[in-house]
């Protein structure tokens, strides 16, 4: 049969490299180890931005001015309430289940809370994007809390973004070094170009569908163990090594089977991720302060000997391999690691989807078809 729907564009696996959006949210040099949002180092937004004044950058393209940001702060404080209904609702969720699937559930009910936001209106398309911003860390909070009996805790309108959470998480104020480490944390994942989450952004919102569609949706694509989900499953690794005398042993093994490292590979990065790199400092930080934990020997050890084995093919650290050591000295949950990846990527995601908002054409790529040619339908009896 002719096929008049044959791509004149040959099939790409994962896409690889294939431009799906024009952007000026975020920029990559995966051979240099370079990242840049909207053209301001990552190094530099680290050490000197907040993640307050990074996600109003990320959404509307240049550096706040102080009044720009006092407003947007003072309106991030304001949304970081839930509805009762919202909390009554995550009660009923199992408290076995994983965080992100009770994040993806939280933030497609917020929705139904917040209903017919006209996206074309900027003032609207703003307040939505403020209460996601707002509401998610307290929606993580919660459910940390809620699924051990724990009642949740109000947002601390005195503290930052990072601290509040730290505080409704803990029910006790951060010290200010946590409190700027996590900070930092935010800032990092902050946003990260065309990756698989953001696709999803970017393919709900071109159905102009809503915000809270296309977040809950790209929470969905970050929960999987290739992306977001790998910080959780670095610590595990690292625990199930055990020492540093097993890496070498355990990477035998592990290699033998084909297995894939967690926190090592990236699409783009062909060179250690400079994230990583930050993060592996902000460790460093943590560790001198208030002790060390043999976990990181063994990742320092892991990361020289991967080194050796597939530096060549050009897979190093990645964002993940660091974070889960920062975030367990921060006393934070292990499952709750990918969770605090959305809180952060969300001013990335939303960014992406007010750019796709600008200039929209619904996705809709094509195929190869691989199928069947027609065939008759056979009667039960007759197959
Ligand atoms: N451990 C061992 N070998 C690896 C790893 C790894 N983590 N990652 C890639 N490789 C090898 C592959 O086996 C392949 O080798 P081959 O060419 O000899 O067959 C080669 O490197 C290319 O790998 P691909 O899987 O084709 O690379 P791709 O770009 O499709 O995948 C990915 C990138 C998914 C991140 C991959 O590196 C991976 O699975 N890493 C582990 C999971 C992880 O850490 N994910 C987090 C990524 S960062 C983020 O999403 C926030």
């Amino acid at each position: 049969m002719e096929n008049n729907t044959e791509p004149k564009i040959p099939y790409v696996p994962g896409l690889a490299g294939v431009p799906a959006a024009e952007s000026k949210v975020c920029d990559i040099d995966g051979q240099r180890g370079i990242l840049f949002y909207r053209g301001y180092a990552i190094e530099e937004l680290a050490e000197k931005s907040t993640f307050e004044e990074t996600s109003y950058m990320l959404l509307n393209g240049q550096l706040p001015q102080k009044n720009q940001l006092d407003q947007f702060s003072h309106d991030l404080v304001h949304h970081r309430r839930l509805k009762y209904k919202l909390i009554d609702l995550m009660k009923t969720l199992p408290e076995s289940g994983h965080p992100m699937d009770a994040l993806m559930a939280a933030v497609g009910a917020l929705g139904m809370f917040y209903p017919h936001i006209n996206i074309m209106n900027s003032e609207e398309r703003y307040g939505a994007t403020v209460r996601l911003i707002s509401k998610l860390p307290t929606i993580v909070a919660a459910w940390a809390r809620m699924r051990r009996g724990d009642r949740d805790v109000l947002p601390n309108d005195k503290l930052s973004h990072a601290a509040n959470f730290l505080y409704m998480l803990n029910e006790q104020e951060p010290d200010s070094t946590h409190a700027r480490i996590f900070d930092q944390c935010l800032i990092l994942h902050a946003e990260h170009q065309m990756n698989a989450s953001t696709f999803s952004a970017r393919v709900t919102g071109s159905s102009l569908a809503d915000s809270y569609a296309v977040v809950a949706s790209a929470v969905g694509t970050l929960s999987g163990p290739l992306h977001g989900g790998a910080n959780e499953d670095v610590l595990d690794m690292l625990a199930e090594i055990g020492t540093v005398e097993n890496v070498v042993p355990w990477l035998d093994k592990a290699m033998a089977s084909k297995r894939k490292i967690p926190g090592f590979g990236h699409r783009e990065y062909k060179v250690k991720d400079p994230r990583a790199k930050i993060l592996q400092r902000l460790a460093e930080q943590l560790f001198a302060r208030y002790g060390s934990t043999p976990l990181y020997d063994i990742a320092v050890k892991l990361e020289s000997v991967m080194e050796e084995r597939v530096g060549g093919k050009g897979i190093y650290p990645n964002v993940d391999f660091y974070s889960g050591l920062v975030y367990q000295k921060l006393g934070i949950p292990t499952d709750l690691f990918t969770p605090i990846f959305a809180m952060a990527r969300v001013s990335g995601w939303l960014s992406h989807w007010l750019e796709q908002l600008e200039n929209n054409r619904i996705f809709r790529p094509n195929q190869i078809y691989v199928g069947s040619a027609p065939r008759n339908y056979a009667a039960l009896d007759r197959r």
